[in-house]
């Protein structure tokens, strides 16, 4: 059951902050179909090129040099990476001292470092762009997993990757010989519109190895001492980052680990998923140099955790770079509480058309946040009908709204314009 709630919402955690989310209809089709949808037009491909003028199109990121040109192929059908997030390869808001999610990244550096002095490797800088196989199958996702699909992972070609999770390093460090680590990286998903989904987010993966000396001596099996240790070390960091909070355990599935679990804390009259982790799969520690060992792994998601405790309502606002939100956060200072600057109204436009069997609602979200960027605040199915030729309607509305300038009504009608003229060909559907 948990399982096929998994699939069908095709996140591996979830994401969204249950308070904020609206409620959303999925659509999922073959890859063949989602791949096919994204070869783009000629005409788009040179709108593209001209802009990408304006912003750099190369970035540094783990390491190496990426070019937009290794990243963005609008020509190949196995590529589905459009050049918005392209642009964001590279900016690591991570790694920012002062940005909320660098002081959370911090924050929880310290707690490793105060209960575990100098014990936990810390990597924030490993590139993005993985293989499929470090992605999914050396985390044992099904080869069938709904998270593998062109609708909702971006592929450079078929074999590479943006990464979806940083479970996609585990093995790597596992095969370097790392025992104890703590993965950050920004990780890339293809999704809908709405005030906690943004198709670029930050993760942190953590690992922790056991020999069989350490639970010998505790008259305890492998599994359940480290399940134990890891219960105890994630209390900790959940009551280090949010105070004397009260806390549950709730079963749940995770491909690489077994038994697997979330975290989940009482804060302001609800309880909100923190995090999912367990026991890693033997199998992972086998295939990676480590077998008759036993290991914890967890995996967390900054921006919700972020949202929460700085009480930031957008997730579009991490990525801006208006003085009015960056001046707000000091580095070392995670309690700081963000003071909205202003609220400008939102503009709402709907559009209709006939569905076709390809018709998937995240190509649409990427169609409007390739038009309108981060003023997209929100796409949302709002009527659904089938006519008696068995022809589906679907109505969504967009929701425009800047965080930071009034939109004038010409400027939004002629992105909705651009909306209405670019939906047509690229998603196979027919405007009503
Ligand atoms: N990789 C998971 C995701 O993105 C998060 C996660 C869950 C990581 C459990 C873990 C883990 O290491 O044990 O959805």
């Amino acid at each position: 059951m948990v399982l096929l709630l998994r699939a069908s919402t095709c996140t591996l955690i979830a994401r969204h902050v249950p308070l904020l989310s609206s409620a959303r209809l999925q659509h999922r089709r073959s890859l063949f179909f989602a791949a096919k949808t994204f070869s783009r037009s000629a005409s788009s491909a040179a709108s593209k090129r001209a802009r990408s003028h304006v912003h750099a199109s190369i970035v540094q990121a783990g390491g190496i040099t990426i070019s937009r040109e290794d990243v963005v192929k609008e020509d190949d059908p196995t590529n589905n990476v459009p050049d918005s997030v392209f642009w964001k390869l590279g900016l690591q808001l991570h790694r920012r001292d002062d940005h909320p999610l660098g002081i959370l990244k911090n924050e929880i550096y310290k707690f490793f470092e105060d209960k575990f002095p100098g014990k936990y490797q810390k990597f924030d800088d490993l590139s993005p762009i993985v293989s499929v196989t470090s992605n999914f199958d050396d985390v044992l996702v099904p080869p069938d997993h709904v998270s593998r699909r062109y609708n909702d992972t971006y592929y450079i070609n078929s074999d590479t990757v943006l990464r979806t999770h940083t479970s996609a390093h585990q093995a790597q460090k596992l095969r370097e010989g790392c025992t104890h680590f703590l993965v950050t990286g920004d990780v890339y998903r293809r999704d809908s519109i709405d005030a906690t989904h943004y198709p670029v987010f930050h993760q942190m993966e953590g690992f922790r190895v056991f020999s069989p000396a350490e639970w010998d001596a505790s008259g305890m099996d492998g599994t359940s001492f480290a399940l134990q240790d890891l219960k105890e070390t994630l209390e900790g960091l959940a009551k280090r980052l949010f105070g004397d909070v009260e806390t549950r355990w709730v079963d749940t599935y995770f491909p690489f680990t077994n038994p697997s679990i979330e975290l989940e804390i009482f804060f302001q009259g609800n309880w909100l998923e923190v995090l999912g982790c367990g026991v890693t799969e033997p199998a992972i520690l086998e295939n990676n140099g480590r077998a008759g060992t036993v290991a914890w792994a967890f995996g967390l998601g900054l921006e919700r955790l972020a949202m929460v405790l700085f009480d930031i309502p957008d997730i579009r606002l991490f990525w801006s770079s208006d003085l009015r939100f960056t001046s707000q956060f000091k580095a070392g200072q995670l309690g700081i509480k963000f003071k909205p600057f202003s609220k400008f109204p939102p503009c709402y436009k709907d559009i209709s058309f006939w569905i076709s069997d390809s018709f998937t609602e995240n190509n649409l979200c990427e169609v409007v946040r390739g038009i309108a960027g981060d003023l997209a605040e929100e796409v949302k199915l709002i009527d659904s009908f089938t006519n008696k030729k068995g022809m589906t309607s679907n109505c969504f509305r967009i929701a425009y709204r800047s965080m930071e300038r009034s939109l004038t009504d010409d400027e939004i009608n002629n992105l909705q314009a651009r909306v209405r003229e670019e939906v047509p060909g690229k998603l196979q559907v027919t405007l009503r």
